[in-house]
């Protein structure tokens, strides 16, 4: 047998002959010719098989490949301009690994439900494949550009005693002897506590959040990357968090154009995303609402609608800082200029996609802390640990957390994040 190659390197065989080994995607018969189109994983390549050259039991065999069945083919690499993917095999041998029964998607419209139920199999589908090397390469992409940079990879866990993001969206478990124990809801805390052994960090892991709502934006288990800094202000940290999605945006149209054009996503909407992103506060945010006829009150936590508003008031990812700290999370500090509001950040994607990562600067100082904690009802022996960063050579410092599903949601162009993880979790939706 021809050595074996993958479709995406088939640039590299023009003129060889080679093997490849996948599933098929399509069968067409014209007389004595058939076309066998092949996915490996990598790509998409059409094999020419002629009765004459390939003679007529094996021509009559490949007839008998049924779509998802297994084989490999071997043969010579054309180039084909018209070709999907742009190569072409003479093919000189066909071995059939295992005939697919009838396979349940197939090229008609099926609804999502039926679509989500065989998510196993619908992995499979062009659209879905483009979806999980976009998801890929924005993960890649992070990891690059922390590691880049000098930060270190700080693993949280993901069994808690405590809440972290509020205690509304707990997962609660037993845990042994100890009573409860939480699924995490971000690593932030504990990236804190890596920022001040080693400067900068990132957590990057699995998150849950027990979300009631129904929303194209939740899912109830989701991925997060979170950069923790010592010394970080909170105009470091949207330094930070600008410069990081340019460099996630610039890797996927650089690295993934052909999943995009799959995708069918509109580019040009996507190129503009170059740095510097606007910054409005909370207070100019609610102005934009106010001016497009949105009746909104000072003091709420700005809501989906409310946030595709704001963002389409721009071509790029929109910065909003300064929220009431009423409606944000315990560990964020005030603005010394305006203790009514925190040094928070949301940045909220462009097109309407709405909030892909929130952030803050942390508060830093022990008494204001603790008063926060009693604020919200926290516990404090659960926190003691945490208090000790502020008792122990504390210091200014900054994060922000960015979900990986609405990142893959808002690049992609799709409507849903439930394509944007390989098996999503949602309040009514807990398989395959
Ligand atoms: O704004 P959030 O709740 O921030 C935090 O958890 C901070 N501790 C992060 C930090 O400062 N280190 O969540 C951060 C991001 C959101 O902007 C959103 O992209 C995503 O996580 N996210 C969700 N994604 C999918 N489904 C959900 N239910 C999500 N909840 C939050
Ligand atoms: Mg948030």
């Amino acid at each position: 047998m021809a050595t074996k190659v993958y479709i995406e390197d088939l640039s590299k065989h023009v003129g060889e002959n080679v093997t490849l080994q996948g599933w098929l995607y399509n069968l067409r018969s014209s007389g004595k010719i058939k076309f066998l189109l092949m996915r490996d994983g990598t790509g998409i390549c059409q094999g020419v098989a002629v009765k004459s050259v390939i003679g007529d039991e094996l021509f009559i065999r490949a007839g008998e490949l049924t779509q998802e069945s297994s084989f490999k083919m071997s043969g010579t690499i054309r180039a084909e301009q018209r070709a999907p993917g742009g190569f072409e095999m003479d093919v000189t041998n066909v071995e059939i690994i295992s005939i697919a029964k009838e396979y349940p998607i197939t090229p008609k419209e099926h609804g999502v439900e039926f679509l989500a139920d065989r998510r196993h199999l619908w992995l499979r589908s062009s659209r879905q494949h483009a979806v999980m090397r976009v998801r890929h390469e924005i993960i890649r992409s992070i990891r690059e550009f922390f590691d880049d940079r000098g930060f270190t990879l700080l693993d949280a866990p993901i069994f808690t005693p405590a809440a972290c993001e509020g205690t509304s969206t707990l997962f609660e478990t037993e845990y042994f002897d100890l009573g409860k124990a939480y699924l995490t809801q971000s690593g932030q805390l504990y990236g804190e506590a890596g920022a001040m052994a080693l400067g900068k960090v990132y957590v990057f892991g699995p998150t849950f959040r027990a979300e009631k709502s129904k929303t194209r934006r939740h899912l109830t288990e989701f991925w997060m990357v979170e950069p923790e800094v010592a010394f970080n202000d909170l105009a470091d940290n949207m330094d930070l968090a600008e410069e990081f999605l340019e460099h996630i945006v610039t890797n996927v149209l650089k690295n993934r154009m052909q999943e995009l054009k799959t995708l069918e996503r509109n580019i040009q909407k996507l190129e503009v995303v170059k740095r510097p992103f606007p910054r409005i506060t909370y207070d100019q945010a609610v102005e934009i609402l106010h001016k497009n006829n949105i009746p909104f009150e000072w003091g709420n936590d700005l809501g989906a609608t409310d946030e595709t508003v704001i963002s389409e008031q721009f071509d790029r990812p929109v910065m909003v800082h300064r929220y009431p700290s009423e409606v944000k999370a315990f560990y964020m500090k005030r603005d010394p200029e305006n203790p009514k509001v925190a040094l928070a950040v949301d940045v909220l994607a462009s097109e309407g996609y709405g909030e892909i990562i929130g952030g803050s600067q942390r508060e830093d100082d022990y008494d204001l802390l603790l008063a926060r904690l009693k604020e919200h009802n926290l516990p404090q022996e659960a926190f003691d640990w945490y208090l000790d960063l502020r008792r122990y050579g504390s210091v200014p410092h900054a994060g922000f957390g960015l979900g990986i599903e609405r990142t893959v949601a808002w690049i992609c162009g799709l409507e849903h994040v439930r394509e944007t993880i390989p098996f999503p979790r949602m309040i009514y939706r807990l398989t395959p």
